[in-house]
């Protein structure tokens, strides 16, 4: 019998929908017999509609019995009587399932052409879903073969709703597989395209949040104003900053880092401005921050550590370019382009008088807020894989811990996790065992603590869109969240 493909419609309007007797093979494929077809489901219909299966078999009744079920149902059917004829249509057509018998031979009993005929299809096309069709005495095998792929196994005489469930549900997960698969395709294709045109700094990442992010960072580089950074601890900040930095038109001149958190406060000024020999106690001359820096970059990580007179200062040296060294009346002028970064929330600190308004809007003409990792869960496993050394591998439920996982921490502490776990692992392949993630995320140390009201007003402003809400508040959405919960508080 040749492949061939038969018109579901056509089948479904000769017999009618609803309750069509056929007189067709039995799946024992010898006798001949009346099956009931079930009630076709507009529903199963539309799911089958336009998915190609095909069924080698070398009994013209179980082929034909398959073709008259899924046809009825809205599938293009296509039949093989033998494993070369049944290749052959795989090379020719596009096939969403395979239906595959096991024995093609009256003599061969025990399985061995279905098993060889199974493993060279899952061999050359991985994706496609197979149903073995086995007689109730080659279950085991059956089994077996699901273990090392097939998609699942029909034991013969078959019932027809069941196999109909079964390829519903394999078509419907081939049909997200595909859309998946299309998605990844389109990311990493535009991912390529920006890595091409822009220094990435090696940054790593898989969801369509950090894909914006990362665009807008490079697109803005090259312009001439102040980005402001934000998101939580360990979310990336610096990695941002220094692709800011390298796609700038300066970024062949000086690029210098100040960690205002590392500073005690009486000396950030000094790190900034510069002093003048004797400005205080003991104090020589020494070139600033700003100085050094002119006509390059200057990154202000930790910003909301400034004091009131640093941010009096740091708002002239934006708007003037001019400043002077301490202990110094000689104005002196520099020109150079700040990216500031802070895990604090500056909206709130403003608020609270803690944060001048006209040097955050000075400083925020470009606002990049890096997501929590918990926010962009498609980066987890990507980050994990770049993390590992060479020697090892993660096991698929070592990935799907790591994904469940809340990350407080963010991409640093998954670092330090993988980073950890290589050192313990007694094999090439790191498990969810040796990650030992705990089963709760324990709360973010480093959460600002924020009040009942504060929370509440957030959450009218953004009229209940937690989302912008955690926003506002600088936290992100779970972390947001978990102090609703907390706090009793819920959303009207
Ligand atoms: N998307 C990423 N791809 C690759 N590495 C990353 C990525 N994001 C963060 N990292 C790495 O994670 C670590 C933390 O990132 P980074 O220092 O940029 O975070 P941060 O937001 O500045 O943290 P903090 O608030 O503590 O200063 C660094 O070692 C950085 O290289
Ligand atoms: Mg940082």
């Amino acid at each position: 019998m040749a492949a061939r493909a038969t018109g579901g419609e056509n089948l479904a309007s000769s017999g009618g929908p609803h309750g069509v007797t056929v007189m067709i093979a039995t799946s024992q494929a010898t006798q001949t017999s009346k099956r009931m077809i079930p009630t076709v489901s507009p529903e199963l219909r539309t799911r089958l509609a336009n998915q190609t299966v095909l069924v080698i078999d070398d009994s013209e009744a179980v082929c034909t019995a398959f073709d008259v079920l899924l046809s009825l149902h809205g599938a293009r059917v296509l039949t093989a009587s033998a494993p070369a004829q049944g290749l052959d249509t795989l090379k020719r057509e596009s096939v969403d399932l395979v239906i595959q018998d096991m024995n093609f031979r009256r003599e061969a009993t025990r399985g061995e052409e279905g098993v060889t005929l199974f493993r060279e299809i899952r061999s050359l096309y991985p994706d496609i879903p197979i149903i073995l069709l086995t007689a109730w005495t080659y279950l085991e095998m059956a089994v077996e073969l699901v273990k090392a792929g097939a998609a699942d196994y029909v034991a013969k005489p078959w019932e027809d709703a069941r196999l109909l469930t079964t390829v519903r549900n394999l078509l419907d997960l081939r049909r997200a597989q595909t859309e998946a698969r299309a998605i990844h395709r389109q990311r990493s294709e535009a991912r390529a395209e920006l890595a091409e045109r822009y220094h990435l700094c090696g940054i790593v990442y898989e969801s369509d949040a950090m894909h914006t992010l990362v665009s807008t960072a490079t697109h803005v580089a090259h312009a001439d104003v102040p980005i402001l950074i934000t998101g939580p601890n360990g979310a990336g900040k610096e990695v941002l900053a220094n692709i800011v930095q390298a796609n700038s038109s300066v970024r062949d001149r000086p690029f210098l880092k100040v960690n205002l958190g590392a500073l005690p406060n009486d000396l950030i000024e000094a790190e900034l401005f510069g002093t003048e020999a004797g400005a205080f106690t003991g104090a020589r001359a020494r070139t600033g921050r700003f100085e050094a820096a002119d006509g390059g970059t200057l990154f202000l990580d930790e910003l909301a550590n400034i004091s009131g007179s640093g941010q009096a200062k740091l708002l002239r040296v934006l708007q003037t370019g001019e400043y002077e060294r301490l202990g110094s009346s000689v104005t002196r002028r520099t020109k150079v382009r700040v990216i500031a970064a802070t895990n604090a929330n500056l909206r709130q600190a403003i608020r609270e008088g803690q944060f001048r308004e006209d040097l955050f809007y000075r400083l925020n003409v470009i606002e990049l807020e890096v997501p929590a990792l918990a926010d962009r869960r498609d980066d987890i496993v990507p980050l994990a894989r770049a993390f590992l050394d060479g020697g090892h591998t993660l096991t698929p439920d070592a990935e799907r811990a790591l994904t469940r996982y809340d990350w407080p921490g963010n991409v640093r502490e998954l670092q330090n996790v993988i980073k950890r776990a290589g050192l313990l692992a007694n094999t090439p392949a790191i498990t969810a065992s040796t990650l030992n993630l705990p089963a709760v995320a324990p709360p973010a140390a480093d959460e600002p603590a924020i009040d009942k009201p504060t929370i509440q007003e957030a959450l009218e402003r953004a009229k209940g869109v937690v989302a912008h809400a955690a926003r506002d508040l600088g936290l992100s959405r779970q972390a947001l969240y978990r102090r609703m919960e907390k706090l009793g508080l819920k959303l009207e």
